[in-house]
């Protein structure tokens, strides 16, 4: 199938996670276009479009919400999935409110009136000796307020790549592809943990 990546990135390790997506779909046969929020790519006419951002202040970076919004009518008629780069992998409770993690996706299921089918999380990278001065003196505030170091840390695994894009193309398979602007309503009766507990039994 035809795939668009559309990606934006600060210090590069979302731009290398795109990079990386494109190409294991490529070895899986696909037809894959790359592109940095930047160009502006069109979502038209393609059978899957895969969002890349990194976290910045607590959201996916502002420039591919800008690009959502610039193409959202367009966004409702095509599956969509999306990856996020960012350290708080986990998440927290904090004060009473889901904080970090998935929670940090919240804004891309709500800019959708049919949202992505599948998303995740992908492990970051912090080096202040790569960060802007601003960043730098910003980051190490945050972290000495809280009684820590900044300090150069990867959380990026190649394999949990290789996952994403394993599972967004079954789930593409088994429900994702209806995950359009009138199609939608097809989906209502799956039943994941079902199609799960199905193939099991195929397995013997
Ligand atoms: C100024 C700044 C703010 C950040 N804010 C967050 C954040 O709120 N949550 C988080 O999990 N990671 C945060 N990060 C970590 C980035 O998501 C991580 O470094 C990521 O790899 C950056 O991707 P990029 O190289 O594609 O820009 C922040 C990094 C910087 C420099």
């Amino acid at each position: 199938m035809r795939i668009l990546i559309v990606y934006t990135t600060r210090y590069g390790t979302t731009e290398k996670v795109a990079g990386l997506v494109k190409n294991l779909f490529e070895e899986r046969n696909h037809e894959v276009k790359v592109a940095h929020v930047e160009e502006n790519p069109s979502p038209v006419n393609y059978d899957l479009v895969v969002m890349g951002a990194p976290v910045y202040r607590d959201g996916p970076h502002w420039d591919l919400m800008e690009w959502i919004e610039r193409h959202k009518g367009e966004l409702e008629d095509v599956p969509k999935a999306f990856f996020l780069v960012a350290m708080h992998l986990a998440g927290s409770v904090f004060m009473g409110k889901l904080h970090g993690g998935i929670a940090y996706a919240q804004p891309l299921i709500e800019a959708f009136e049919v949202p992505p089918f599948y998303g995740t999380l992908i492990g970051g990278e912090i080096d202040p000796e790569k960060m802007s001065d601003e960043d730098r003196r910003k980051m190490r505030r945050f972290y000495a307020v809280l009684g820590e170091k900044l300090e150069k840390k990867s959380l990026f695994s190649e394999k949990d790549v290789e996952a994403f894009v394993r599972r967004t193309l079954l789930y593409y398979d088994w429900f994702g592809r209806h995950f359009r602007r009138g199609e939608v309503e097809k989906t209502k009766n799956f039943d994941f943990m079902e199609k799960v507990r199905e193939l099991e039994r195929t397995l013997g």
